[in-house]
């Protein structure tokens, strides 16, 4: 069966194609290659056997989605990533945040309700919770107005697909991530982050590495265990196994509602200091890093209620923290080696 990944070469696009792969689908990348390299192409087959089909499409050319779509009449389910993803990015630059968030998601929906199934996996975050009043975090909890147009693209998103489901074939499954972090144990795919990484592991693993002097830590006077903030730090493999379980729920027509909404973490929140400690015990460093002041727009603690996840998906975390922090270590190693 063929399933199409849009943002299919990015870090979370190209575990869940290696596990779409690994269960037998028919894969069709589609990349612009905005935020990635072709080279993930070589590294999905170097762990699979299989280089899935390739589109180098951006998505916001309404013309070359219909064009991709009426080649490919069979694709029985889209997983869509594709999208900007940097919270202070957006910040900078909202309009293209929206126009890349919001227009290519419109575009990938209106083909999408052309073919015979219509089963959508969209790529949300917990970042729609803002900072939530309760912890471990579930699906009911209210949706916050966004702090950043990223988060309030998420929010969009997941109203579109609601919309837009309720008046055609559509079924769809809103799959809200926690913090993904690490890299595949063969070190042939990871993150591979543009400049300056926005993002905590990405920037230990760099420091780790010599790359950067050292880390700075995002305020340590917030009202958590060790004063600095916590989150749920979840494998991008675990992630990717959930989108293959979620496509398979749809395509087996098991989804109770049109559109499903699923928390995707560990259940576990982990503060930055324990993700250092973490870091040094694996990689066997000690990691530079001082104290700063909070960074603007960040909150203090998210963790999930995995309760939904497990018992509907019949889906939860297998690798700990410490199994994330040692191949994105391991991931760094070998790029930079
Ligand atoms: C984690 C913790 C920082 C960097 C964002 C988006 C979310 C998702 C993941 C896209 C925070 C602290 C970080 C550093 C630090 N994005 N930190 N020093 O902000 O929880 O989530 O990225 O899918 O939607 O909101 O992740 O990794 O940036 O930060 O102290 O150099 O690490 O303050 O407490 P965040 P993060």
């Amino acid at each position: 069966m063929k399933v199409v990944v849009t943002g299919g070469l990015g870090f979370i696009g190209s575990h869940t194609v290696v596990e779409l792969q690994n269960q037998g689908f028919e894969v069709i990348a589609i990349d612009n290659l905005s935020n990635s390299s072709i080279t993930v192409l070589d590294g999905i087959e170097k762990i699979t056997g299989k280089k899935p089909l390739f589109e180098n499409i951006d998505l916001r050319e309404k013309s070359a989605v219909q064009n991709f779509f009426q080649k490919h009449p069979d694709v029985v389910g889209i997983i869509h990533f594709a999208a900007s993803k940097a919270v202070g990015e957006s910040v900078e630059n909202p309009l293209l945040y929206y126009e890349n968030n919001i227009n290519a998601l419109v575009y990938v929906l209106q083909e999408l309700t052309q073919l015979t199934q219509a089963n959508f996996i969209f790529s949300s975050s917990c970042t729609v919770y803002g900072q939530a009043e309760k912890m471990p975090i579930t699906e009911d909890a209210s949706v916050q107005p966004a702090i950043s147009p990223y988060g309030n693209t998420k929010q969009i998103g997941e109203e579109i697909i609601k919309d837009a489901a309720k008046v055609t074939k559509i079924n769809a499954v809103l799959l809200r991530y926690f913090n993904p972090i690490g890299a595949h144990p063969t070190a042939e795919i990871g993150e591979l982050p543009l400049g300056v990484p926005q993002n905590l592991v990405p920037f230990i693993t760099q420091t780790a590495m010599g790359l950067r002097q050292e880390l700075s830590v995002f305020g340590n006077d917030y009202p958590t265990p060790d004063g600095t903030a916590v989150r749920d730090y979840i494998h991008v493999v675990d992630l990717a196994k959930a989108h293959v379980i979620a496509l398979q729920r749809l395509l087996n027509q098991q989804n109770a509602e049109k559109v499903e909404t699923f928390n995707l973490g560990t259940g576990k929140g982990s503060s930055v200091l324990e993700v250092i400690n973490a870091f040094e015990k694996v990689s066997g460093q000690k990691l530079p890093y001082k104290m700063v002041a909070r960074r603007e727009g960040d909150i203090t603690s998210a963790y999930a209620n995995t309760d939904k996840a497990r018992e509907i998906l019949g889906w939860q975390t297998e690798l700990s923290l410490e199994e994330a922090l040692a191949s994105a270590w391991k991931w760094e190693q070998k790029i930079r080696s």
